[in-house]
């Protein structure tokens, strides 16, 4: 099969990682006989270098007359002092709402090399962490209406948190199927206590529950949650949750995993389409010195595969590959160990490469 890919590599350390994530689709393609076409668009930061504003109309064309998209990051010091829409930010969200990217599926697991990485007890880990955080993506409090005005202190401003019940419903039933292939566990985190929009969320997603009987399900108010996923993380399967919840507790799960240069992610909408990306940021202080880890993109390409592709064993490939370099002791300096070998990003993508084209069938 053919498929083509909007590469979006951003600022920063996007470039790099972007290169060697494309650098293992490509042996991939060639071991199992698919071949993967990149078209590169500017979004981001360099964008608003370039062509003035974040995401350029040519951008979201040619990521809808893609297959998927592959994100890199974007932002830096550079454009932080920019307001409004003309942050390299704006991309980000443009592109989930103009590609209707309303799910969001940002996965937190602790690898077996990587235990000395965890800030958390051993007993506190026991036989390891994985969450699959699936967060609202195009809702909630980052699209609701916002603004200044004045008041009677003076001036003020505002955001509005605004649910749908359309909207609670399809990002729950998100939830519930991926919980299906998993265990069976959907913990719902909201606010049910204070706000009316999470009111009604968590009885969308009750309503939801039922047709999923195979499915169990919780709830927790938010500040309790980002608790308990630091007293008990082995307590969660897939946590389902707003928007901005959503952003706030899958930053948690990552640093319990204890290193955010690993974790990818995905956003996927109705249908096949969707946008992976790492979850880190565009890390400017190391940007262009070969240091970053390519491994979140790497992985965030993997999950193109299973999720856009249907290509299981493929995906399964690459997850395999960083198992294996990662125990045989290659770090780059984010997951670097005492007694680990220090490799940099191009080393690190080149290794996976050897690892995806060496793997035997049987171990896929
Ligand atoms: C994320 C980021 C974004 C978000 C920012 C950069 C707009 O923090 O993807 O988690 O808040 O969604
Ligand atoms: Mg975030």
């Amino acid at each position: 099969m053919k498929y083509v890919i909007a590469t979006l590599p951003g600022d920063g350390i996007g470039p790099e990682v972007i290169e060697q994530a494309c650098a293992v689709l490509d042996k991939v393609g060639q071991r199992y006989g698919h071949s993967f076409e990149f078209k590169e668009y500017l979004a981001g930061g360099v964008a608003i270098d370039q062509v003035g504003e974040p995401l350029p109309d040519e951008t979201v064309a040619g990521c809808l007359a893609s297959d998927s998209v592959l994100l890199g990051a974007v932002g830096g010091p550079k454009w932080d002092n920019l307001t409004g829409d003309i942050r390299p930010e704006q991309a980000l969200l443009g592109l989930r709402s103009k590609l209707g990217l309303y799910a969001n599926l940002r996965p937190a697991v602790l690898h077996k090399a990587l235990r000395d990485a965890c800030p958390l007890r051993p007993d506190i880990i026991g036989h390891g962490i994985d969450i699959m955080v699936v967060r609202e993506l195009t809702g909630g409090i980052y699209f609701g209406a916002s603004g200044r005005r004045l008041g009677p202190h003076g001036e003020e401003a505002y955001d509005t948190e605004s649910y749908s019940v359309m909207e609670v419903e399809r990002i729950a039933r998100t939830a519930f199927e991926i919980a299906l292939k998993r265990n069976r566990l959907v913990t719902n985190v909201d606010k049910a206590n204070v706000l009316e929009s999470s009111r009604l969320w968590r009885s969308v997603v009750i309503k939801v529950a039922e047709d999923y009987p195979e499915v169990e399900l919780n709830h927790l108010y938010v500040d309790n949650a980002s608790m308990q996923l630091i007293r008990d993380p082995r307590q969660f399967d897939v946590i389902v949750t707003t928007n901005m919840f959503g952003d706030i507790l899958s930053d948690e799960a990552s640093m319990i995993t204890g290193s955010i240069g690993m974790l990818p992610s995905a956003s996927l909408g109705k249908g096949q389409f969707g946008m992976y990306e790492p979850i880190h940021g565009s890390a400017p202080d190391i940007a262009g010195q070969d240091k970053a880890n390519p491994i979140a993109t790497i992985l965030s390409a993997a999950m193109m595969l299973r999720y856009s592709f249907d290509l299981e064993q493929e995906a399964q490939a690459i997850e395999d590959a960083v198992t294996r370099v990662l125990d045989a002791g290659c770090r780059t300096g984010d997951i670097m160990s005492p007694g680990m070998k220090l490799i940099g990003c191009s080393e690190m993508g080149r290794l996976l490469q050897e690892a995806v084209e060496l793997l035997q069938p049987s171990e896929n």
